[in-house]
Formats: C-alpha cells, sequence, structure tokens
C-alpha cells in the first residue's frame, strides 16, 4: 500500500486563490510521479469542484474533512454522503478532534457517519487520540471496524509545532489494533517536511494540516515522503 498523505485544508482557502495555489503545486512538482505516495487533498465543501477539475490526471485523490451523520433529506445545512455523489472522493476524515471540540461531536454521531460513508464506499478517517478511541471504537458497529482508517491525532500536536514522540505514535498503533484490527494507521499533528520521514517508518500515512496550506511547503513535504529530496541534501 502507497504512504496516504492527507492534505487537511480545514476552513482555509477561499475560490480566488485556488489558481495560483495550484499554479504553484504543478511547478514545484515538475512532473513528479506518485509511485511510493498517495497525495490526498481535503478542500472546504464548496471548493470540491474546482479542485477536483484541478487535480485531474495529477495522481492526487480527493478527500472530505467531515460528512453529514444524515442521509439525504431534511437537515438543513449539512452535507450528505449523497451530495457528494459524482465526485470522486476517496477519503474522509471523521471525529477530528477540532469536530469534537468546536461542534460537540460524539462518538455517537461519528458512528453514523462512519455507516454513512460506508453507504458510499468512501473509506473513514477516524481521528482518535487516547481519551477518546475507546468509546469510539466501541460505537461503531463491529462489521465497520475493520473499513476504516484509523489516524491517531493528539490535540496537543495539532497545529502547535509540538509534533508528537516517534515512540507514542509507535506505541498508540498497538491500541488501534486491539480495539480496529489491523487496519491503516495514520498520524497527524504538526507534521511537515523536516519530520515526516521518521513518521513514514511506523505508519501507513500522515495527515498534515498547516504544512498543506502553502503548495510549496506542501510539495516539499510530498518529495522527501517519496524520497526524492532527503533532508540536508
Ligand atoms: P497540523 O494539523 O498539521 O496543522 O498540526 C494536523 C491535523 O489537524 O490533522
Amino acid at each position: 500500500m502507497r504512504k496516504i498523505i492527507f492534505g487537511n485544508w480545514k476552513s482555509n482557502k477561499s475560490k480566488n486563490q485556488l489558481k495560483s495555489w495550484f499554479q504553484e503545486f504543478r511547478d514545484s512538482l515538475s512532473g513528479l510521479v506518485f509511485s511510493s505516495i498517495e497525495p490526498v487533498i481535503a478542500p472546504p465543501f464548496v471548493l470540491l469542484d474546482p479542485v477536483e477539475e484541478a487535480l485531474k490526471n495529477s495522481g492526487v485523490s480527493l478527500g472530505i474533512q467531515d460528512i453529514s451523520a444524515y442521509p439525504a433529506g431534511s437537515y438543513t445545512g449539512a452535507i450528505s454522503v449523497h451530495n457528494v455523489n459524482g465526485f470522486a472522493v476517496k477519503y474522509a476524515l471523521v471525529g477530528h478532534s477540532e469536530r469534537r471540540k468546536y461542534f460537540h461531536e460524539d462518538a455517537t454521531s461519528i458512528a453514523q457517519k462512519v455507516t454513512q460513508l460506508l453507504t458510499d464506499k468512501i473509506t473513514p478517517i477516524v481521528c482518535v487520540e487516547p481519551e477518546t478511541i475507546q468509546e469510539t471504537a466501541n460505537a461503531i458497529s463491529t462489521e465497520s471496524l475493520s473499513s476504516c482508517i484509523v489516524a491517531y491525532e493528539p490535540s496537543a500536536a495539532i497545529g502547535s509545532g509540538k509534533n508528537a514522540a516517534l515512540q507514542e505514535v509507535k506505541d498508540f498503533k498497538a491500541e488501534v489494533i486491539r480495539l480496529f484490527g489491523h487496519v491503516p494507521y495514520l498520524y497527524g499533528g504538526s507534521v511537515d517536511e523536516k519530520n515526516i520521514a521518521q513518521y513514514l517508518l511506523v505508519t501507513d500515512g500522515v495527515i498534515i494540516g498547516t504544512a498543506s496550506l502553502d503548495a510549496r511547503q506542501f510539495v516539499s513535504t510530498l518529495k522527501t515522503a517519496q524520497g526524492e529530496k532527503p533532508i540536508g541534501s
């Protein structure tokens, strides 16, 4: 399996900023072919269409940052799996700590989101940390657990520049295997081009917030991940 490098744009970027971002992205890539990594970009929902268009034939997959816990219907303001039908969305974050903190998401709604995504064959990337993994796994149906990807996303490491120690990331994997089985395992929290290589040794990929916002920085992180340009060379 190629290593997933998931760029989570969060609530950043507007339609007007896309053109220059993708121009810089393409220029910096300079024809790089992704052989050992699978880059993913997860824009805000309103930018899915132009981002999908810009990513055509680029080898970069499309992701989303959340999904409604409900199907199509009378749920004002929510984006359901039905609404993203027709887009080539491959992965969706679920239960990111920012969703839990600012939008009061709990294990029950996270489990509903996992169910919704799987009905549409979008792979859920369930974000957990020590305080939330047990109740999250308990809420998800047994048959769905093995269809998830699990991301270790310690809140203290997110957006802080304080990326988690490698040993901590390694250790948490045992907890993931205990509760979810042998599912793909990602790490997220202040990952950048300087620290990404070590995490890829012990995970199936990473989630990158801040360092995915600048196209050049994202590309240089992708290149390091693929071993094209080792740090210090
Ligand atoms: P960060 O965000 O890279 O800015 O720490 C990571 C995340 O929220 O997954």
